[in-house]
């Protein structure tokens, strides 16, 4: 921002120029469909009447989300996008803008003005940075195509869906007794263009080994963190009458609350043995 200088500007007031020119910046987040924050952080060391200030908050495209005129809110300058979704805090001097849209990230400023007897003088300026975010759902592998006799290959699909902003990679796992793989395949990503959140999702197809137990893990990767789904158990028993059995695969759906060990189905080539135990 820039000040109009005038004639009788004193030195005082041109270093608060620089000051103000050269305003502190903060980040803030907050989440699609909720409520953000933009603070402002004014102290009022002088203690100045609500009554003499104007404070006000803009967009980085100069457009007004609230106005408090001399103690008084002014809806006149107010842009229609924002009519109706901010709430000012007097106590911290923050602004809540409600229900959060992705297209809501951006660079929001706070001003303060005085108004005295020489017209508005400008006392504080807040800039925050405003990024949001929504959470991914947890990865979930489907079976697209299940392993026949003969092929013995799985076709499985993992996906995620409804997150912001895009994912930095989606991958398998996949873990036997002694060995993990990861599996790079390439996500596909869909973007809804009113809401502007993603869907993501991989595909694998597997062939699974004759003779080992095996988990099979969808991670997505984030800025941040790694959000795996539950596993996808397939547990072979290297027991010796595999002819008869084999025809006779089994699968179980079992689910339960906990998330590390819940939801998973466990194939298994014979009668007995159905056990398995994984952690990610
Ligand atoms: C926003 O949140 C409300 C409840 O808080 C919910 O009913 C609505 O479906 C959500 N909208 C979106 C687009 O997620
Ligand atoms: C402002 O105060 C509210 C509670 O009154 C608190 O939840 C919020 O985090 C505060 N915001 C800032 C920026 O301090
Ligand atoms: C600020 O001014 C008000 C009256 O305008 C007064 O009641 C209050 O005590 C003052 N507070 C401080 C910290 O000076
Ligand atoms: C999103 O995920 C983070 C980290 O797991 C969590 O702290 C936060 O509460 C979640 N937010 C929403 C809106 O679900
Ligand atoms: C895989 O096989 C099981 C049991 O035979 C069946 O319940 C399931 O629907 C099959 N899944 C697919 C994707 O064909
Ligand atoms: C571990 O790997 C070795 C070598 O690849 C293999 O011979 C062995 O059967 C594996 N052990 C288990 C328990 O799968
Ligand atoms: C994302 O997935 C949800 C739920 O399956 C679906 O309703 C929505 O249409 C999908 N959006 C896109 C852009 O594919
Ligand atoms: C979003 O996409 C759908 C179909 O893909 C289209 O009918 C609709 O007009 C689009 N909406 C906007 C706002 O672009
Ligand atoms: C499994 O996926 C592979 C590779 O995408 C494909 O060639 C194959 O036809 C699929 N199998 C079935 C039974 O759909
Ligand atoms: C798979 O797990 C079952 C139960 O823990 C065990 O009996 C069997 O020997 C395992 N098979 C292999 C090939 O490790
Ligand atoms: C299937 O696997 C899960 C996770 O490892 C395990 O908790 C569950 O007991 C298994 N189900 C059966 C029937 O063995
Ligand atoms: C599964 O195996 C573990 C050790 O491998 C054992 O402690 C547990 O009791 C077994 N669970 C069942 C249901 O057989």
């Amino acid at each position: 921002m820039y000040l109009r200088c005038t004639m009788g500007l004193n030195n005082i007031l041109f270093v608060m120029t620089l000051l103000l020119y050269g305003a502190a910046s903060m980040k803030s987040q907050a989440y699609f469909n909720k409520t953000g924050e933009l603070p402002c952080h004014f102290t009022n060391s002088q203690n100045i009447s609500l009554d003499e200030l104007v404070v006000f908050w803009q967009d980085q495209d100069k457009l007004v989300l609230y106005e408090l005129y001399r103690g008084k809110e002014n809806p006149q300058n107010v842009h229609r996008k924002y009519k109706g979704r901010t709430s000012f805090d007097k106590d911290n001097w923050t602004l809540r803008l409600h229900n959060i849209q992705i297209k809501d990230k951006g660079l929001y400023q706070c001003f303060v003005h005085h108004k005295g007897p020489k017209g508005l003088v400008p006392m504080h300026q807040m800039n925050s940075d405003l990024s949001v975010l929504a959470n991914f759902s947890q990865p979930e592998i489907m079976v697209t195509s299940n392993r026949t006799e003969n092929s013995g290959i799985i076709n499985l699909t993992c996906s995620s869906i409804q997150g912001y902003p895009e994912p930095k990679e989606m991958y398998f796992l996949v873990k036997t007794e002694n060995s993990s793989t990861k599996y790079d395949t390439v996500m596909k990503k869909s973007q809804n263009n009113v809401t502007e959140l993603y869907n993501v999702s991989i595909s694998l197809s597997f062939s699974v080994p004759e003779a080992s137990n095996v988990s099979i893990f969808c991670v997505l990767q984030l800025e941040s963190m790694k959000l795996p789904s539950l596993p996808y158990n397939i547990e072979t028993n290297k027991v010796e009458r595999k002819e008869s059995e084999q025809t006779k695969e089994r699968v179980r759906y079992h689910e339960t609350e906990r998330s590390d060990e819940a939801q998973c189905v466990n194939i298994s080539k014979t009668a007995s043995g159905d056990n398995s135990t994984t952690q990610f």
